[in-house]
């Protein structure tokens, strides 16, 4: 199998520290308690960095974690500024500097994945978001750990999706670069996924070289041939979803969604992939959480969530956001305490 080397690969061997927590948010509440919900679940917003927190939501969690969703820095070689609208803390929401480094993010990439790995369910899925200056080398990495680590059938990438969005400038030298790629990766063929949930109506416009016609029950059908087949569709019935996603817009500087951090990723683009790839109840996490949208979303539909970002101004912006939702479960706010 073909492996990705640099300077310094080495699997993690963060010690696990444990998880402190500083209080609960009950809900309908904005209330800081001390208290914890009768049936003894509750979410969690974890201040702290990712090496850190998933190795010690691994005596936890391990093998039990349904999705995730994780948009980390892209190695851009930028600080990313907050927007007007946050008012607290030194106005940076990250840095994605490595020193030019490639070496080193792809050390930090690998043990990030390999963490993930261990914490997603045999049966879980997981979404890596990234853009063209690291998803090759993410897939590669990816393949490997998926691959030689899985005892299952269909490990592996299941999905490369391009999310097209028109944003920013245009470059003068090359093609403007105007996508993401979210790349799905299970540990085995049984994984949760819902074409049905997130597919789009066919409706009344022409796609391909399809004609409309009447069909035999009186209502409007699209047909199409090929290799001597005939396929037709009710124009009333769903279209799955392909992977490329030109139908979720970025958020634009005054869209109502906008929270001020940087790089927020739009609720219709979290809501398709847990619609998708998770149950109601189940657990999902994001450990880069930024603004918050994985969690809030989770909240929405009903799943359980784990949430973590080592900036302040992110757990400060994802609390807030959190604390609006009308229906919301109880959530801890934890840090984590390094065992020396
Ligand atoms: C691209 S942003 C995530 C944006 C988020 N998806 C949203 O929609 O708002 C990346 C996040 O990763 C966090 N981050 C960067 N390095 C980290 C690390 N080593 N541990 C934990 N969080 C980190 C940053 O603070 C930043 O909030």
């Amino acid at each position: 199998m073909a492996e990705l080397v640099w300077r310094g690969k080495a699997i993690p061997h963060t010690s696990g520290g444990s998880l402190l927590t500083t209080g609960f948010y009950q809900p309908q509440t904005e209330q800081l308690s001390a208290d914890l919900c009768a049936d003894g679940w509750y979410n969690r917003l974890v201040h702290g960095e990712r090496g850190s927190t998933l190795a010690a939501l691994l005596d936890e969690f391990a093998g039990k974690v349904d999705l995730i969703y994780i948009d980390p820095p892209f190695m851009t070689g930028r600080t990313f500024k907050n927007g007007a609208q946050i008012l607290t803390g030194d106005g940076i929401s990250y840095r994605d500097i490595w020193n030019n480094d490639l070496d080193s993010y792809l050390q930090w990439l690998y043990e990030t994945f390999y963490y993930l790995y261990e914490l997603l369910a045999e049966d879980g899925s997981l979404y890596v978001h990234l853009d063209w200056r690291a998803t090759h080398y993410a897939r590669v990495i990816l393949d490997e750990l998926f691959t030689t680590r899985s005892r299952k059938k269909g490990a592996g990438l299941k999905n490369e999706i391009i999310w097209h969005y028109q944003s920013g400038g245009r470059a003068r030298k090359a093609f403007a670069r105007k996508h993401d790629t979210v790349l799905l990766y299970t540990k085995s063929s049984q994984y949760c996924f819902h074409s049905e949930r997130i597919g789009q109506p066919r409706g009344d416009k022409k796609r391909n070289h399809m004609r409309k016609e009447i069909g035999p029950d009186g209502h409007p059908i699209w047909t199409i041939r090929s290799a001597g087949k005939l396929y037709s569709y009710r124009a009333d019935s769903t279209m799955s979803v392909d992977d490329v996603w030109s139908d979720i817009s970025h958020l634009h500087q005054k869209d109502p969604e906008r929270t001020g951090y940087a790089t927020q990723k739009p609720v219709a683009l979290l809501e398709r992939l847990l619609l998708a790839s998770s149950e109601e109840n189940d657990l999902v996490l994001d450990c880069f959480c930024g603004s918050g949208v994985t969690p809030v979303v989770a909240e929405r539909l009903g799943r359980r969530w784990l949430a973590c970002d080592q900036n302040e101004g992110a757990l400060a912006v994802t609390r807030t956001r959190l604390l609006q939702e009308t229906r919301r479960n109880i959530f801890a706010l934890q840090s984590v305490k390094r065992i020396e």
